[in-house]
């Protein structure tokens, strides 16, 4: 084939997240063809960072590569293991006395991908400048780049997209946990999205229960967020690969929600087809349903 799939998959939170991860990836990975998934965890413990016994149920549950963003040192225990991990990555930009690191390179059936991780600097932690660190790590690397842009302000996640064009293959928001319809390929062929959302309960503010955080908003003082569980659900794209240039073919946005007992699946490529199909209907293996 002459497309390499990678599966990205929205920010994990909490224990819905979890179950919601291994009882889906699977479906989508025989069906779709996928051949490497990235999965941004920052929230996979509780809502707030990642402990190594999460970490190894979700290498288990199929992802590959495990990036995440200003919640993965919530739970202190992974400063002591961070290093041990060579498949998990936190934003490069971090001061560079911060455990951990910023991107890896995985070999799939001979092609070197790399996967870099970056944090946006609008309405988050100081932090050191994401565009001069990706213009410094591209001068050491080839595509096929994907990059995690965990980032809370649209117009800088746009920003660095343009910045990125060309540069790297995708660029791929998290962060926000609010799936945006802008999957697009760019002018000089990187695949973008501004945020792909989440995997979690999605009968929830962002993940959370809703009564702590409405309250917080009503009250000013800050309540203990609660993971929800209500309303399963997993967002997440798939970046087609060009084998010959790495550049970005096409980025499909998907969308799966349990409605009345049954994961339905809705997905819109980068030139506006779309499809929507039963999790049942696109099990078994068989690729008929696909039609982006
Ligand atoms: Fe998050
Ligand atoms: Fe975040």
């Amino acid at each position: 084939m002459d497309l390499l799939k990678v599966l990205f998959v929205g920010d994990i939170v909490g224990k819905t997240g979890r179950k919601v991860l291994k009882e889906i990836l699977p479906e989508i990975k025989k069906n779709f063809y996928v051949s490497f998934v990235i999965a941004n965890v920052e929230n996979a413990a509780h809502g707030n960072g990642l402990t190594e016994k999460i970490y190894n149920e979700i290498v288990n549950a199929g992802v590959n590569c495990l990036t995440s963003g200003n919640h993965i040192w919530d739970k202190k225990e992974i400063l002591k293991w961070i290093d041990t991990k060579n498949n998990l990555l936190r934003p490069l930009n971090y001061p560079p006395n911060a455990p951990g690191k910023g991107y890896a390179v995985f070999n799939i059936y001979g092609i070197d991908l790399t996967v870099i991780n970056l944090m946006g600097r609008v309405f988050m932690q100081p932090i050191d400048c994401p565009f001069r660190k990706l213009e410094e790590i591209i001068q050491k690397i080839k595509k096929p780049i994907i990059v995690d842009f965990h980032a809370e302000a649209t117009s800088e996640k746009i920003a660095f997209g343009y910045f990125a064009d060309g540069k790297v293959t995708a660029v791929i928001g998290t962060h926000t946990h609010v799936q945006t319809s802008d999957n697009e390929i760019l002018p000089k062929g990187t695949g973008y999205i501004t945020d792909i959302g989440m995997t979690g309960s999605f009968d929830s503010v962002i993940g959370g229960e809703r009564e702590p955080i409405i309250k917080r908003f009503l009250s000013g003082i800050p309540y203990k967020f609660e993971p929800a569980k209500q309303g399963e659900g997993l967002d997440g794209c798939i970046i087609e690969i060009e084998k010959n240039n790495f550049l970005c073919k096409n980025i499909i946005r998907m969308k799966i929600r349990k409605i009345n007992g049954e994961f339905i699946l809705k997905m819109e490529d980068a030139f506006g087809n779309y499809n929507m199909l039963k999790l049942k209907k696109f099990g078994g293996g068989k690729n008929e349903n696909y039609k982006i």
